[in-house]
């Protein structure tokens, strides 16, 4: 058993249901009103309050992605994600299981939020000072207002008027999107969903009522993979929920991982 991060990072929290302050007694997170969460034993907490959404990471997606990020393979993007992000509080809101997380420095302390039980059970334990949520970006987050200084979303979904909200005077959301020729031999070769191009016109779109672009940087890597590595990269990504065939059949000889990360301040 243990209580995670979540002890060191309560001040961040606001309570799902009256949005008062939050405090935790031995391994139940309660707030200044009626609302209790026990602990899971790995250290997170379920605010989620029902169900999780049928996109929501199973536990072999977040299994296939540990196996895949582990590898080392998107070290690059986390590298310069870690330049970005030097200190202070951070939330990674659709964290999975905290690889991400996990590449911050000691300085840094915060939240790991996913909608999946799964991946916050694995984000419990990614980093000393990042407590794990589970929780639906969608909802109001139960996260204090301007407490944070980075938002992180690596390729999930954004919330921006809550990113906004939280975000500390001065703070910064950072933006992982997939560039268009991202995985392109292995789209190509195994039939799989491409990326769409309009997506990042879409991201400027929709963060604009609260956003101002500041930034914008390319990271680019080419990955030699093995069979198990192709089929946990199809495993932890969107083609899990959409192909039938798990098994990939041939692996390209390099794929391209491409990456945008594009930096917000809030007007
Ligand atoms: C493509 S994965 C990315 C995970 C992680 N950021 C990474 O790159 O390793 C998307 C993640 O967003 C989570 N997710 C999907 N919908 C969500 C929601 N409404 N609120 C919070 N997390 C969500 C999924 O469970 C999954 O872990």
């Amino acid at each position: 058993m243990t209580t995670g991060a979540l002890g060191e990072v309560v001040d961040l929290l606001a309570c799902p249901h009256c949005r008062q302050p939050m405090h935790l007694d031995d391994r139940v997170l309660g707030c200044t009103g009626p609302h209790r969460f026990d602990l899971a034993k790995q250290g997170y907490v379920n605010l989620l309050g029902g169900r999780a959404p049928r996109n929501a990471d199973t536990a072999e997606m977040v299994a296939a992605r540990e196996r895949f990020l582990g590898a080392g393979h998107y070290l690059p993007l986390r590298d310069a994600l870690a330049t970005l992000i030097p200190s202070g509080t951070v939330l990674d809101a659709g964290s999975g299981p905290g690889w991400y997380a996990a590449g911050l420095t000691e300085k840094a302390r915060g939240l790991a939020l996913d909608v999946s039980a799964a991946a916050a059970r694995r984000a419990a334990g990614a980093h000393p000072h990042i407590g794990a949520l589970v929780a639906d970006t969608w909802g109001p987050l139960p996260v204090a207002d301007g407490m944070i200084n980075t938002v992180l979303t690596v390729f999930a979904p954004r919330n921006h008027a809550e990113f906004a909200r939280v975000l500390s005077p001065g703070g910064r959301l950072l933006v992982v999107t997939p560039a268009v020729d991202h995985l392109a031999e292995a789209t190509d070769a195994l039939g799989l969903i491409g990326m769409d191009p309009e997506k990042e016109d879409r991201l400027h779109a929709g963060a604009a009522e609260h956003f101002t672009a500041v930034s914008r940087d390319t990271v680019r890597c080419t990955m030699q993979l093995t069979v198990g590595e192709l089929a946990d990269l199809v495993g932890m990504g969107p083609n899990a929920f959409h192909r039938g065939d798990p098994e990939p059949i041939a692996v390209p000889e390099r794929i391209t991982a491409s990456f945008v990360i594009t930096r917000f301040m809030t007007h």
